[in-house]
Formats: C-alpha cells, sequence, structure tokens
C-alpha cells in the first residue's frame, strides 16, 4: 500500500476515536509538552496504536494525540513530534499533518526549541515566527503530487498566516510577556550547528535555528491549513564565542518558556472565528 491509502487509513482509524472534528492541531515541541496542561483533556490517541504511524523517539517527547477543549475550541495537541534526524523520511514526519488536514483541522500552531541568531534574543523568550528557511536538504513534497491534498506548486509567500501572526502579537502585548518576532532557519541536526554554520545562517536572515517545524509548514501550507509558529529561544546560537550545548539544556530552558506560549495560543483561539 502506498503513502496515500496509509494516511487514509490513519485518519480513518482516528475519526472512529473521537467525537468531533478538532479544529485547532497544536505541535508541541521539545520541552514544550506542559502546554498540555492548559487542555481540558476528553480522548488519548497513542502514536503505535495509529495505523502506519511513526513512533517518537526524541527526548522531551510523548508519544500521543490528546483530544480535547481549549477555551472552548475543539483542539488536538500532537505531544510528541517527529523529527527528520531521528531517521524518518520527511513524508514519515508530516503524517500527522495530512491526517489532520483530512480530518478537517483548519489551524495548525507549532512550537519548537531553537537557538537565537539574533544578537538581541535573550534565552526563555518566545519568538513569533514569520518566515522560514528551508535548509534541511529535502522536501516532503518531493515526489508525485497528490492534487486532491494540494497544488504541485504551492504558494509560500505568506507560509505563516499574517492575521494569526498580528493575533499572536496582540496577545502577547496584553499579556505583558516579551516576545520577538523572525525568521526560522531548519537545519536537519542532529549535531548543533558549528560557529561557521550559524554565521551563514545569520548572514541568510534567520534569528533563530532549530531542527523541526518547516517540513510540517510546508505540509500545511500545501494542505491548506492556517499556520501559526511559535520557537521558545533556549540559547544564544551567537557564532562568535559560542558556548557547548546539550539537549538536556535546550529541554530545561524551553520547559520554562511552556507557559507564557501556551497564554499566547490561549488568547489566540478565543480571538479565531467560532
Ligand atoms: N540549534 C539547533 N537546534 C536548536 C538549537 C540550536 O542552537 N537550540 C535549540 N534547538
Amino acid at each position: 500500500m502506498g503513502y496515500v491509502e496509509d494516511v487514509k487509513e490513519a485518519v480513518n482509524f482516528v475519526e472512529k476515536q473521537i467525537e468531533r472534528t478538532p479544529k485547532v492541531a497544536v505541535v508541541l515541541g521539545s520541552g514544550l509538552g506542559g502546554i498540555k496542561d492548559a487542555v481540558e483533556v476528553s480522548s488519548k490517541v497513542k502514536y503505535s496504536d495509529i495505523p502506519h504511524f511513526p513512533n517518537s523517539t526524541a527526548p522531551g517527547h510523548a508519544g500521543e494525540m490528546i483530544f480535547g477543549k481549549w477555551n472552548g475550541v475543539d483542539v488536538v495537541l500532537m505531544n510528541g513530534r517527529f523529527h527528520y534526524y531521528e531517521g524518518y523520511s520527511m513524508k514519515e514526519i508530516t503524517m500527522p499533518i495530512r491526517v489532520f488536514q483530512l480530518l478537517g483541522v483548519k489551524y495548525l500552531f507549532l512550537t519548537n526549541a531553537a537557538g537565537g541568531l539574533n544578537h538581541s534574543f535573550e534565552p526563555g523568550h518566545p519568538m513569533i515566527i514569520t518566515d522560514h528557511i528551508n535548509f534541511m536538504g529535502d522536501n516532503p513534497l518531493v515526489g508525485k503530487n497528490v492534487d486532491e491534498w494540494g497544488v504541485r506548486f504551492p504558494d509560500m509567500s505568506h507560509a505563516y498566516d499574517p492575521e494569526l501572526i498580528k493575533l499572536a502579537e496582540e496577545a502577547a502585548k496584553e499579556l505583558t510577556i516579551e516576545y520577538y518576532k523572525g525568521v526560522y532557519i531548519a537545519f536537519s541536526g542532529p549535531n548543533f550547528e558549528t560557529p561557521a554554520e550559524l554565521k551563514m545562517a545569520r548572514y541568510f536572515g534567520a534569528d533563530a535555528v532549530g531542527m523541526s517545524t518547516v517540513p510540517e509548514v510546508i505540509v500545511a501550507n500545501h494542505g491548506g491549513l492556517r499556520v501559526l509558529g511559535i520557537s521558545s529561544i533556549t540559547d544564544r546560537a551567537i557564532p562568535e564565542g559560542l558556548e557547548p550545548l546539550t539537549g538536556e539544556e535546550v529541554i530545561k530552558i524551553a520547559e520554562k518558556t511552556g507557559k507564557k506560549i501556551a497564554m499566547i495560543f490561549e488568547k489566540v483561539i478565543d480571538k479565531l472565528e467560532r
């Protein structure tokens, strides 16, 4: 069986487990699982039970979809995402996004832990993603286009929905949460970048660097979902005098930012048309 059939089987399985179609899907990044505490949970579906679904192996990532209500709005949380560096293909890591699209989800909110390339960025604050650079060397849309899912050459002029960016900014201001705005660049990982690579990324115009999100945003745009992305800036990715970094440090700082990102999402959800 091919990918299209696999996705459809996964959708059929998930549909049987839920009462209502979620309106918003939220992907929880490294160390950002705490966001789920804001949601009134109605059911959980383990990735390992979903036909053809990959399993999440990255540290700080559980492996389940959580369905429930957030501020009265039906949501689904991806508690644990898939990364390219885990050895999965681009199609595998974006399978959840296709499942959301076919379920009828309208909005995709993504989070991640990212290094701050911008000199003015301090760790511990959220960055609202305005645009991205795909530097992963691969693309989930490579291969025969599935016309019923989207067009061959999807537009990416507004990959991150301007209206949602505006709502997120308003929310952060109302909550007096210090935030940044900027461009996210994704490397494949799993190693953190060398100083030379970070310097290049900065010259390219990126403000934050990480190892996820971009494939999911490409598929969401192809499939017509409206995207909001927020990074947790966990460290300074400044090439001059770069400090050694560990995955544990990233997760520790991300955990502290999760609450702020959850508060911003909550306000944005409240402002979506019902
Ligand atoms: N580089 C890549 N990924 C990251 C970083 C980084 O500096 N920080 C958190 N995730």
